[in-house]
């Protein structure tokens, strides 16, 4: 496979679930603990070796192109007052100068659609997309899980990332049909988005980390109408399986959807446990909450 050097970040979502914390703020920038959703994915993809951030955006984003730059004035007065320890975290979490881009979904027509707006700035190599909804807590991230799997897998493909759901809550997402096992990976044989449970072909759903060919891009420009009415990127994944191949990948690590409000919050207590310097004081917190001893 050519090297994978660039990532995809659709971040153009209304994020109506969210209402009103979302009117005028972006998803994306809600914390999960002291950091904003979009950078936990933007670092799991530098950890996987990404050089180049390309964000898909949206009328009331700028903050997150804001976010990914230098805050000049902030930077000098932690200077002066000596505040060494979040000088350093606000560089190490910066991108290196000239390695983000941003275009703009102009309409709200669906991941797809998302997607095949950032065409021009992948160009004709292969890309990762990761959705900034879906946290997945390993010390590696998913990313280069998948990465190393695509690596014993053949030239052209594409991988993508599943897990295993509840059969009542497939509905909810994109589904695979399961087939033969290659190294860590399976081939997939089908692709469903929002299958009813019946109708789904397994309990295996989309996470939300992909690795692409750019012939996908040729495929979204039908620009056909899939489940919900929206330009699906899974209808355009399933009709790319017909001339390469497509493999899943179950990876370790926990997810969490931060889509809804459960996963969000679940996502906020699993990471403040995580960290050192919280999880005594908030452990003891939780107890009391539970009215445990
Ligand atoms: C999107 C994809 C779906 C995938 C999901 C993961 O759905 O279309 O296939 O399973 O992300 O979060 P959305 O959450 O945008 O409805």
């Amino acid at each position: 496979m050519k090297p994978l050097r660039k990532a995809i970040f659709p971040v153009a979502g209304l994020g109506t679930r969210f209402l009103p914390a979302t009117k005028a703020m972006p998803k994306e920038m809600l914390p999960v603990v002291d950091r904003p959703l979009i950078q936990y994915v933007v670092d799991e993809a530098r950890q996987a070796g990404i050089e180049h951030f390309i964000f898909v955006t949206g009328r009331n984003k700028n903050i997150i192109e804001d976010h990914f730059d230098r805050q000049f004035e902030l930077e000098l007065t932690l200077n002066e007052r000596g505040r060494r320890e979040e000088l350093s975290t606000l560089s190490r979490d910066l991108p290196g100068p000239g390695t983000t881009s941003f275009t703009r979904q102009q309409s709200p027509l669906g991941l797809g659609h998302a997607v095949w707006c950032a065409r021009e700035l992948v160009g004709n190599e292969p890309f990762a997309l990761l959705l900034p909804d879906v946290l997945v807590q390993h010390p590696r991230g998913c990313l280069a899980q998948m990465i190393d799997a695509a690596r014993e897998l053949d030239g052209a493909s594409n991988i993508i990332a599943v897990e295993e759901a509840p059969k009542d809550r497939v509905s909810s997402y994109g589904v695979v049909g399961v087939g033969a096992s290659k190294g860590k990976a399976f081939a997939i044989t089908q692709m469903v988005e929002k299958p009813k449970p019946a109708d789904a072909p397994s309990n295996l759903i989309i996470t939300g980390r992909y690795i692409l060919q750019p012939e996908i891009f040729g495929l979204l420009a039908k620009q056909e109408r899939g489940a919900g009415g929206e330009i699906q990127l899974t209808d355009a994944m399933l009709a790319l399986q017909r001339t390469q191949s497509f493999y899943g990948l179950k990876f370790e690590g926990r997810t969490f959807d931060c889509g809804s409000k459960v996963g969000f919050l679940a996502a906020n207590v699993a990471y403040a446990l995580a960290r050192d310097d919280i999880a005594p004081a908030f452990r003891a917190e939780i107890k009391k909450l539970l009215g445990e001893p």
